[in-house]
């Protein structure tokens, strides 16, 4: 019996973090995964530790701030593969958390909107064709409770405007691409164990990878443009 072609999944910033531990799972669960990471060495090393324990990998440089890294990128997937299952927009910065929003400078706003919230979407729309093509085209931001509108403070300024906007790209995207039936959600991961969250998060990163990776294989289909923590909707 000829198997089933396995599906097919890229992560963006996943040479180490929730990113890495998303693309080892989705490995695990047999997916082709397509491990991206801005730096050549760290992805090729964070490849060849998944492909070592038995995942199918591939791992293609992507700096998401980057327009021509982006296109380059989507040129290498495109010759590769004829459609795309699953995006995780995962890549993120986190510079300051204590920063006021009066005080907060232009240039961190900048790069961090670049990075979280312009590198997404820009993603998102240079994959697009490929996620039309699949049956079960999924795409899945990594946003923060840092930028639910609902729970806002002042704190972490540069980066809870970054995950707002990020939100507002996924209830687009998610419209924009309904009618071929690509969903597309924002996940927060909770507070996890990662060079960002620090070594006194309450979560590993198998529990901040889990519900991006249930919605990428098991969710019902009819759960887009939400924003989820722990497999529930949480408000905007
Ligand atoms: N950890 C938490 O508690 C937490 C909570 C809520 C949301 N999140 C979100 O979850 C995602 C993953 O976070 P994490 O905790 O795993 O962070 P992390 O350990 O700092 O990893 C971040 C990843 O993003 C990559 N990256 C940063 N800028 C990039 C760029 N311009 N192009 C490509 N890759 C880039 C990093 O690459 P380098 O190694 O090259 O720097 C790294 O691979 C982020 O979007 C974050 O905002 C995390």
């Amino acid at each position: 019996m000829k198997e089933p072609a396995p599906r097919i999944a890229l992560v963006t910033g996943a040479n180490k973090g929730i990113g890495f531990e998303i693309a080892r799972q989705l490995g695990v669960r047999g997916f082709h995964v397509f491990l991206t990471a801005r730096d050549r060495t760290r992805g090729e090393e964070a490849a060849a530790k998944l492909e070592k324990a038995g995942a199918r990998v591939t791992f293609l440089p992507l700096d998401v701030t980057e327009a021509k890294s982006i296109q380059a990128m989507a040129a290498s997937l495109n010759q590769a593969v004829d459609h795309l299952d699953v995006l995780v927009n995962n890549a993120g910065i986190l510079e300051s958390s204590s920063v006021s929003v009066l005080k907060v400078s232009a240039s961190e706003v900048e790069r961090t909107w670049r990075t979280n919230t312009l590198g997404p979407l820009l993603v998102t729309q240079a994959l697009a064709p490929l996620l039309q093509r699949s049956k079960h085209g999924t795409v899945i931001n990594l946003s923060s409770g840092w930028g639910s509108l609902h729970d806002m403070g002042d704190e972490a300024a540069a980066y809870g405007i970054s995950k707002a906007a990020l939100n507002a790209v996924t209830r687009q995207c998610a419209d924009a691409m309904k009618s071929p039936g690509v969903t597309v959600n924002s996940v927060c991961p909770g507070w996890v164990r990662t060079d960002m969250g620090g070594a006194g998060a309450t979560r590993d990163v198998d529990a901040g990878a889990d519900t991006v990776v249930w919605l990428a294989t098991e969710a019902p289909r009819t759960i887009t443009g939400k924003f989820l923590r722990d497999r529930k909707a949480i408000p905007w």
